[in-house]
């Protein structure tokens, strides 16, 4: 039998040559957002391995926006032209590249986790957050509610990072909106309470996360696909939900998002989650269906045999593997292996295939 998880998939104009992703991971490396040289080893060590798509960590499109001071940020040209030299080292492997663009409102400006936890103080280096409303997450500073011009500004961030990853030749991008960072702060009734036109009921909770994706869509080119992640519960009574998930995707994919990466949580510290393997499958089989756009699913799926029997029995039309990729960065040759797939090893590692 042939390997579904080992089949191309097209979206757009581009073709992913197999449906094993790596996930985005923070690696809390960078000065000032600047990619270097841990950079170019770990996602050219991933490349390596032959993904179908190697994905950079969460990129701030704003310097405020990052999680972490030590995150990757896309918010200017010198930190478009540091990360050249890394698309340019992926792309002579035959995979797709692409960067997350983020902005972790409420959750920005924390301690990278392990050097500590909390957040960092504004004297010692950290800033001022912002979110929707000035609601803190946990024991995490309270953020500034967003004013008419930070709503601007934010979305001139993730356009103008769009607008620079197109020209660095970036094959995608994937807008966050999980994770209980600044988007799906916008998303949950849990963490907004805006009275103007971006806050009420769903359709104003979802109305400044859907302006930014139209506005990328605008600028990103019409043949490279547009990821979106989303957390699709907050696993907290009144907090976001699947039946919302399936909507926000509907509309999503209307103003062109071509796959939905379905994660669930990271909103509210009470979250109740049983955690277990492919426990967020469900969740990216239910909006595959019900809104009737491609998916990828993540979260503890480490198993070459789990992950074709996530794409073959249709729950989803890619995998985004996490931490298995941590340990070993060439997962994707051993899957292709372990399940008689005929994938393309770069030469120089052929000899390790028996
Ligand atoms: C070190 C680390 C950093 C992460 N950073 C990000 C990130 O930047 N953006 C994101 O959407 N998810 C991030 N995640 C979540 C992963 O992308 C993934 O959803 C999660 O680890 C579950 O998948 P897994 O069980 O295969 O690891 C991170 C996870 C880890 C372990």
């Amino acid at each position: 039998m042939t390997s579904q998880l080992f089949s191309p998939l097209t979206l757009r104009g581009t073709t992913f040559s197999n449906r094993a992703w790596v996930s985005p991971m923070c690696q809390y490396s960078c000065v000032d957002g600047l990619a270097n040289h841990w950079q170019l080893i770990h996602l050219g060590a991933l490349a390596t391995g032959r993904a179908g798509l190697v994905m950079t960590e969460a990129t701030a499109v704003t310097s405020d926006g990052r999680i972490a001071p030590e995150d990757l940020g896309l918010w200017s040209d010198a930190h478009a032209e540091a990360l050249e030299p890394i698309v340019a080292a992926v792309e002579t492997q035959d995979v797709r590249f692409g960067i997350q663009l983020a902005h972790a409102g409420r959750k920005a400006s924390t301690v990278a986790p392990w050097k500590g936890s909390g957040s960092v103080a504004v004297e010692d280096g950290g800033w001022e957050t912002v979110a929707p409303s000035a609601l803190a997450f946990g024991q995490f500073a309270v953020p500034r509610e967003m004013t008419a011009d930070d709503l601007v500004r934010v979305k001139a961030g993730f356009v103008e990072s769009a607008i620079r990853a197109a020209a660095l030749g970036v094959d995608v991008i994937e807008i966050h909106a999980a994770h209980g960072y600044l988007l799906h702060e916008f998303l949950s009734p849990l963490s907004n309470e805006r009275t103007d036109q971006y806050g009420g009921d769903a359709a104003g909770r979802m109305a400044y996360p859907l302006e930014i994706i139209r506005d990328v869509r605008e600028v990103w080119p019409d043949d490279r696909p547009l990821l979106l992640r989303v957390s699709a519960t907050d696993w907290v009574e009144g907090g976001w939900d699947l039946p919302s998930t399936v909507e926000f995707a509907r509309q999503a994919a209307a103003l062109g998002v071509d796959l939905v990466d379905v994660s669930t949580a990271g909103l509210d510290p009470r979250q109740a989650i049983t955690v277990g393997p492919g426990f967020q499958v469900p969740f990216a089989e239910a909006v595959r269906r019900e809104a009737g756009v491609p998916t990828a699913a993540v979260g503890l799926i480490t198993q070459p045999a789990q992950a074709e029997e996530i794409i073959s029995s249709g729950q989803a039309d890619a995998v985004m593997i996490g931490r298995a990729m941590l340990r070993e960065p060439r997962w994707a040759l051993r899957a292709a292996h372990e399940l008689g797939a005929d994938i393309e090893w770069a030469p120089q590692l052929v000899r390790g295939r028996h």
